[in-house]
């Protein structure tokens, strides 16, 4: 079989139900969850396109794995089975298992990250700015200008800017910067890919001011397709020789087992150095569970194993990134203003262009959220004013430059009909755009006010 067949490197074995309501059940429900599409309750959605993360379809490998896995407290085989893999793919010959993304974070920054530190890197995901912050330090966007621009069609968003991480490396002593950061593919600007051009030359950069380099792998093997479809250079080599190549000459990675390794939970902390190792063991021993588990069964470990594999694979990936590719492209043919081009995750609407008479005080992103749900049971996620929320210090309402409103592509779990009917839906919604009213906050929690906040319909 040709790895460029045009299909699904795969076809279902298990299915179940979509929820089907009616539009006046929809309307009734979203007032009920006061326009917050987090409280929604999951059988009231059809389209859950909230997020990518945990939700995709396992495999029939995965599913045998989660049953055979080893559940000994220490030197689970099933461990051994995800190390080998991960040590396989990455050349890192050390690994932490943790409970998901965030775990791993949480114990590379405590044993790296200080008040006062900076760590550059190409717009960091929320959970990962949130380490940095919360330990005092500071996480510095060096993202290139096109990945903040929505209609350029660089095709390495994600990249750093070589110019400006050398500003901010000469700018602070090297003990102050415990690492450099990059994210593969860079969630932020929109799952755009970060080119290994230019991962090797921030490696050589860094190298030569003695910092380190760590990579967010939470979407690595998208970001080495990506590669070898777009950067001549790498065009014959296999998915997994360009995964190597990635993590050459790095210190670390932090992974998200619920993206790339297709799985509903799990994590881990790969490492070049076995000093580092330890030091991070103890972190691990006191956040996440003791080495050979960390937060994880051993089903879901042997679990990973097989996913990572599978992700890995030229044929599923195609179908992967192609899929989201295509629903980005029929939204594109019927006018909806998206982020350009389409990541590997996710399709970004415009808000702001989407709703061009709603101001962000009028929260677009959400309004359009709500507009999706009640029109096509879709559930999609604001990234906007709301999930931007006060400035610490003066209260105010932070403002992003663009108003995003994401719709993440489950993996190997909605067909083409599916994403061709949520298209429709938007095309539908642009065409009635007017009619779309603005909403007001009512209630908000002191932090991360967007997944509890309460809105009304503007009057
Ligand atoms: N890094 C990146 C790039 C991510 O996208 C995420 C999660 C994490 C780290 C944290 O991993 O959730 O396993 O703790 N992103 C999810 C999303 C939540 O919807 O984009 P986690």
């Amino acid at each position: 079989m040709s790895p460029a067949a045009p299909f699904e490197s795969y076809c279902t074995s298990v299915v179940r139900p979509l929820a089907q309501t009616t539009r006046v059940e929809r309307e009734r429900l979203i007032a009920a969850a006061h326009y917050n599409l987090f409280r929604l309750a999951s059988d009231t959605v059809t389209f859950d396109l909230l997020t990518d993360s945990g939700t995709g379809a396992i495999s029939n490998q995965q599913l045998a794995a989660l049953i055979m896995g080893d559940e000994s407290y220490a030197g689970s085989t099933s461990f051994e089975q995800m190390k080998s893999v991960i040590t396989e793919l990455t050349g890192f010959p050390f690994v932490i298992p943790t409970h998901q993304g965030r775990g791993a974070e949480n114990v590379l920054h405590s044993a790296l990250v200080h008040a006062g530190d900076v760590v550059p890197g190409n717009t960091h995901f929320d959970t990962t700015k949130g380490h940095i912050e919360f330990r005092k330090a500071h996480a510095i966007d060096c993202t290139i200008e096109a990945g903040k621009n929505p209609t350029s069609d660089h095709p390495f968003k994600g990249n750093i800017d070589l110019a400006r991480l050398e500003e901010v490396l000469q700018a602070h002593p090297r003990e102050r910067i415990p690492f450099v950061l990059i994210t593969v593919t860079c969630n932020s600007s929109g799952g755009q890919p970060v080119s290994l051009e230019n991962i090797q030359a921030v490696k050589t950069l860094c190298h030569r001011y003695g910092v380190k380099v760590f990579l967010d792998m939470a979407r690595f093997a998208e970001n080495a397709y990506f590669i070898k479809t777009r950067e001549a250079a790498y065009r014959d080599w296999t998915i997994r020789a360009i995964c190597r190549e990635m993590f050459r000459d790095t210190d670390g990675a932090t992974m998200s087992a619920k993206k790339d390794a297709i799985t509903a939970m799990g994590g881990f902390l790969a490492l070049h150095d076995e000093d580092l190792y330890r030091h991070c063991g103890t972190f691990s021993i006191l956040f996440e569970g003791f080495l050979t588990y960390g937060g994880m069964t051993g089903g879901t470990m042997a679990a990973v194993a097989a996913g990572l594999q599978e992700a890995t694979d030229f044929a599923y990936l195609q179908s992967r990134v192609e899929q989201v590719g295509r629903f980005g492209a029929w939204l594109q043919q019927a006018g909806v203003p998206i982020v350009l081009p389409v990541g590997g995750h996710a399709v970004y609407l415009d808000a702001s262009r989407f709703l061009p008479h709603l101001q962000p005080t009028a929260y677009p992103a959400q309004a359009l959220a709500v507009a999706a749900y009640v029109a096509g049971g879709v559930r999609g996620v604001e990234i906007g004013t709301v999930l931007a929320d006060r400035d610490p210090e003066t209260r105010a309402e932070r403002h992003p430059p663009i108003e995003l409103y994401r719709l993440a592509i489950p993996r190997r779990t909605y067909s083409d009909n599916h994403l061709r009917f949520v298209a429709d839906t938007f095309a539908a919604l642009l065409q009635q755009r007017d009619t779309i009213p603005g909403l007001e906050i009512i209630w908000e929690a002191p932090i991360m006010r967007h997944f509890t906040c309460q809105f009304r319909i503007q009057g």
